[in-house]
């Protein structure tokens, strides 16, 4: 499998010598993430329930280990966070990237639709940065990046209500932690993410339910969604 090209995700910062974990990273906007941590130097983690294209994305970016996992309990994040921090010898940036968004209507929302939302989505965030505390206590830094929603915090769409109530409570979770771990060294951000797919015509149909009335492509999320600081 050939390497893939960096170029066009590089900038000025560098991540030299940094490891991080991310959730969701082998595809869509967690895809866009782990190869524009890469290009800036960083070794990554891609902890993934896709095993393929986890396996495929560490095969083709130096310095970047694949995480098969099934996230959702408090031990598999434990297990993950524990996995990289070794392999590595250091976490500097946990980054929860994730979610489970089966659209369905409110009707027919069941107990296992609710509880598998919540605790891939709100709950694994609670769990991966509780069990990074210890790395990045020891380093005197760290940092941590929740991708949360639109929808949720700002708006609403049909057969989204367990999912916005997840990135709900993702803002809640990312604000209190923020304000808990920064005197440890440890800071926070949350990327609001307004609308990103790889398919134009979903794309639009998101886009129209944004706030800002535009969607951006995984390929220029590095850029452009990663702002709000929490
Ligand atoms: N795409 C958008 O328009 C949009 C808008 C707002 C917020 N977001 C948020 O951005 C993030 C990424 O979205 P995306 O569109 O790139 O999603 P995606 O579905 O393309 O990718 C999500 C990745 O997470 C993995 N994953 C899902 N459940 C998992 C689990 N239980 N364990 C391990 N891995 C799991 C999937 O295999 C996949 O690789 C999500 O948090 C989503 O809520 C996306």
């Amino acid at each position: 499998m050939s390497p893939i090209d960096l170029t066009s995700y590089r900038h000025s910062l560098s991540l030299e010598g940094k490891a991080a974990l991310i959730t969701g990273g082998a595809q869509g906007i967690g895809r866009a993430i782990t190869l524009a941590l890469a290009a800036q130097g960083a070794r990554v983690a891609v902890v993934d329930n896709n095993h393929a294209s986890a396996e495929d994305l560490a095969a083709q970016v130096n310095g970047t280990i694949a995480l098969p996992t099934e996230l959702g309990s408090q031990a598999a994040a434990q297990a993950v966070v524990k996995k990289a921090g070794e392999h590595f010898g250091r976490l500097n940036v946990v980054i929860h990237n994730a979610a489970y968004f089966p659209l369905t209507a409110l009707a027919a929302i069941t107990p296992e639709i609710l509880g598998t939302t919540l605790d891939v989505n709100l709950a694994t965030a609670f769990w991966l940065v509780q069990a990074a505390i210890p790395w990045f206590q020891k380093q005197g830094k760290g940092r941590k990046l929740i991708t949360s929603s639109v929808t949720g915090p700002r708006v609403a769409y049909p057969g989204l209500a367990h999912y916005a109530a997840s990135k709900a409570g993702v803002n809640g979770f990312i604000r209190a932690a923020a304000l808990e771990l920064a005197p440890q060294g440890s800071t926070s951000e949350h990327a609001p993410s307004a609308g990103c797919c790889a398919d134009p015509k979903s794309a639009q149909r998101w886009a129209s339910h944004s706030p800002a009335r535009e969607y951006w492509p995984p390929s220029g999320y590095h850029n452009k969604g990663i702002s709000a600081r929490g």
